[in-house]
């Protein structure tokens, strides 16, 4: 990579080497990031994940791990309270995730974020030299780029949202919705997971805010500015991951769960613990497999991974006592005494363990009713053995679904659609089961994070 200018990337989470035991627990874009980030050599700016108020006098940590150096700032009890806790996870996430019945629209965490995006512009910018390219990435950071432009920054500017994009009659429910937008319109690139998400994307600039827009060429320009918008699905560490296979941890953790279900057939779900992730509808469409196939209750079990996340949000305290009772019910009325159904623990694993467990379990249930993407899904399928792989039943409504169109699809709000694609899982024959996942391996593989990252680098450096 020498040669290249040094990359610059801004998030909200930086995956800081003490938290990379806790695979599920930091979701999807940390880990991609630490990824893109590890053959380059750059620089990681973003939040420690800490509550101080050093962040206010300027003071930022560094560190240099496995080649990536992180910058982090702390942020003040009021900053988490009204940007993180507030605008990005109370307001934007379920907005984005269709859960307006969440969205909380409040004057004061609409003022946080814009003050914390300020906040990151003002540290950030003297770490950016003028030749570096600089890519922010999600929803907690979408004014960054105009931020950092008001300082006179003329670097090539990049975004991308790993989370989905809104209808537009959704997304006008947000106040001050064309204000976000323009933000968006001052990057250079702006990238979706799907062609979906950017449709709704581009609707929205031409219906709301009357912008010139290119579908052919994927570029959008408004009050004189040319903003490239297009779909860079993101994929998984591909070399990384698909050699865990050979790492004595995952070899552990598979033999782990084979000897503690015996004969039983092991499916899993590895998610955080978020309502958009779909786990109490899916531990639905167990109850009602269990309720059509009583017979089968003593061959299977279940095995939800649900590290807890944004624990001061409200809507995630209750997805969590809900999840509690319903496993609780089931467990319950299902269990024998040397027999339970469901085993729902709440805690993450490291990238290897959960290899082995991926590798260990038959069927992964993947069943979000909204998201981006989902690396839990391709990293399910990278981690199955070629000679005897298990079946991915997966949502129609994850953004990996427009990419893993050989899993079984269903729709993640029914549970007679996710009990009946049990049955297909379980009655699907080994040639079916290889020819699946040889379609789905060769896409998991190809479209891996390094292409991500180049497709969109390269983009942005011809911008
Ligand atoms: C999703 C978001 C990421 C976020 C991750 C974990 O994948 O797209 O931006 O980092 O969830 O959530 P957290 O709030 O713990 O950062």
């Amino acid at each position: 990579m020498t040669g290249d200018p040094r990359l610059v990337v801004i998030s909200n989470r930086v995956a800081v080497p003490k938290a990379r035991g806790a695979a599920g627990a930091q979701g999807g874009l940390a880990g991609a990031l630490h990824a893109a980030l590890k053959d380059r050599k750059g620089l990681w700016f973003g939040w420690s994940g800490e509550e101080s108020e050093s962040g206010r006098t300027g003071h930022i940590d560094t560190q240099t791990s496995d080649g990536v150096t992180t910058a982090t700032l702390d942020l003040s009890q009021r900053d988490i309270d009204e940007y993180y806790n507030g605008y990005a996870n109370s307001t934007l996430w379920p907005l984005f995730h269709d859960r307006l019945d969440l969205a909380e629209y409040e004057r004061e965490t609409a003022k946080g974020y814009e003050r914390v995006n300020e906040r990151f512009a003002e540290l950030g910018a003297p770490l950016i030299d003028a030749e570096d390219i600089v890519w922010v990435h999600d929803y907690h950071l979408i004014p960054l780029g105009e931020r950092l432009r008001s300082r006179g920054l003329k670097n090539r500017i990049g975004f991308f949202l790993h989370i989905p994009w809104p209808a537009t009659r959704m997304f006008v429910s947000l106040p001050y919705h064309e204000r976000l937008v323009r933000t968006l319109l001052f990057y250079d690139v702006v990238g979706f997971q799907t062609q979906e998400w950017l449709e709704s994307f581009l609707h929205y600039c031409e219906n709301e805010l009357r912008a010139e827009v290119d579908k052919a060429s994927g570029t959008v320009t408004f009050e004189g500015r040319t903003t490239i918008a297009r779909a860079y699905p993101i994929g998984i560490d591909w070399e990384h991951f698909s050699k865990l296979g050979e790492n004595g941890e995952a070899r552990q953790a598979q033999q782990r769960l084979i000897s503690s279900t015996r004969r039983r057939i092991a499916m899993i779900g590895v998610d955080r613990l978020d309502y958009s992730k779909g786990i109490p509808e899916r531990i639905d469409g167990i109850g009602r497999f269990f309720d059509k196939n009583p017979e089968s209750i003593r061959d299977l079990v279940f095995i939800q991974i649900a590290p807890p996340s944004r624990e001061d949000v409200g809507s995630y305290q209750e997805i969590r006592a809900a999840l509690e009772q319903k496993c609780g019910q089931i467990n319950g009325a299902r269990s024998e005494v040397d027999m339970v159904p469901i085993r729902y623990v709440n805690r993450g694993y490291s990238h290897a363990e959960l290899f082995g467990f991926f590798r260990g379990a038959k069927i992964g249930l993947v069943t979000p009713l909204r998201d981006g993407m989902n690396l839990v899904a391709k990293e399910y399928v990278a981690a199955q053995d070629p000679e005897d792989p298990g079946v991915l039943i997966l949502s129609r409504f994850a953004g990996a679904a427009a990419q893993l169109k050989d899993a079984v699809l269903v729709n993640p709000h029914s549970p007679d659609d996710i009990a009946h694609a049990i049955r297909i899982a379980l009655d699907m024959p080994l040639d079916e089961r290889k020819r699946r996942y040889e379609k789905m391996i060769a896409t998991v593989r190809d479209d891996n994070v390094q292409n991500w990252t180049r497709d969109f680098l390269r983009d942005l450096s011809e911008a």
